[in-house]
């Protein structure tokens, strides 16, 4: 419930740099009267691997992390929904709706709760990692569990929308995709070029096509001499596009890509023609061993879905897809800390407990 009346202010609320809509807004449909909702989203680290490449066999890989995590609610989604919020605001939405696997309901109950706006998120049952369904709740949002997943979760709500005023916030909405395709202009402004392959993991398809847009467009403004090969990843149990056919029942670790019916499907197979890319899938084990391996040898926690990309990679490597001296970037589209029991959940190790005595702890240590 909200606890005070939406009052829209064009006054400044971020400092130290600029909101993405402004840094970006010649690239944005929006104009100086667009009331820019902003939690400070965008300008997210790209940080080279240093152990990864020589741990793997491939010393002369060229290897970069998007940290996607590290937007305001931690997930890639905080790009496109500060420009979904933004216009439903300037169209003077009554509320806003999404269905998700997680990280668009937290995404949107933020902005949400920024924008003064009642957000309703419709969440698969038991499907979702913990920290994203904390996070709508504390942000305020109407949460509601279907029996179902994440595919039927969409066709509710975008029934709802259509017969309704309430605005569709998932990457159906055109504004998400124009937020997100930001990270790619990024891309290149850090690396001072395009890389050679994107890899990046791939559930309802959105964010793959949203990168795409944005390479083009660097390469159109002569930013980047060349576009990367996009290389997207689906977990095994639900690799709908990469197997051709929708999945029923759609099943895989990766919470927030176990998706059987992406809705960018069209969008992507364009994509992977254009950039001469891939759309493949990865094995839960190959996604658990990319998340752990990161974490141990680079020190960043993402989510297991994020490792996709990862292990999408070390695949291609290995197959010979991806040449050894290529420059290559993964996104890693959430923070780890979204699904804390993970790491528990798949350590065998058990945390010693002792005394709090020197003498214990110097045994345990080995010292
Ligand atoms: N990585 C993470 C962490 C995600 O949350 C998602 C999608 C993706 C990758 C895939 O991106 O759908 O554009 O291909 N999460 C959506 C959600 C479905 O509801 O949060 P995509």
């Amino acid at each position: 419930m909200r606890i005070f009346k939406p009052e829209y202010k064009m006054s400044k609320t971020i400092f130290g740099g600029q909101t993405l809509i402004e840094k970006y807004s010649q690239y944005l449909p929006v104009s100086e009267n667009t009331p820019i909702i902003s939690l400070g989203e965008g300008n997210t680290p790209l940080v080279q691997a240093i152990n990864m490449p020589k741990l793997l066999g491939f010393p002369l890989l060229q290897l970069f992390f998007k940290l996607e995590g590290l937007n305001p609610t931690g997930s890639f989604k905080d790009r496109g929904m500060t420009l979904a919020v933004t216009k439903a605001v300037e169209s003077k939405a009554k509320a806003i709706i999404c269905a998700s696997t997680g990280n668009t309901s937290a995404s949107a109950a933020a902005f949400a709760a920024k924008a003064g706006l009642p957000c309703y998120v419709v969440l698969p049952a038991g499907q979702v990692a913990m920290g994203k369904v904390a996070q709508a709740l504390i942000y305020g949002a109407q949460l509601i569990e279907i029996e179902g997943n994440f595919d039927d979760a969409l066709d509710l709500v975008q029934q709802i929308a259509a017969e309704s005023d309430i605005t569709l916030v998932n990457s159906t909405n055109p504004y998400r995709l124009e937020g997100q395709k930001t990270a790619a202009i990024e891309i290149v402004e850090q690396l001072g070029r395009a890389p050679d392959f994107l890899c990046i993991p791939v559930g309802n398809a959105g964010n793959i096509c949203a990168y795409w847009r944005g390479f083009k467009l660097c390469k159109s403004m002569n930013t980047a001499t060349h576009t990367p090969s996009m290389f997207g990843f689906e977990a095994q149990g639900s690799a709908a596009i990469a197997g051709g056919i929708p999945i029923k029942n759609p099943q895989t670790i990766a919470t927030a890509i176990r998706i059987g019916n992406p809705v960018n499907w069209k969008e992507a197979e364009i994509v992977v023609e254009e950039s001469k890319g891939k759309i493949d899938f990865v094995s839960d084990a190959e996604i658990l061993d990319a998340y752990e391996l990161i974490a141990k040898s680079e020190g960043i926690f993402c989510e297991p879905s994020s490792a996709a990309s990862i292990a999408g990679l070390i695949k291609d490597l290995k197959n010979g897809y991806i040449p050894e001296q290529a420059t290559v970037t993964c996104i890693l589209t959430g923070n780890g800390l979204k699904d804390p029991n993970m790491p528990m959940e798949i350590g065998n190790e058990k945390i010693p407990t002792v005394q709090a005595r020197v003498d214990q702890l110097k045994e345990v240590m080995g010292l």
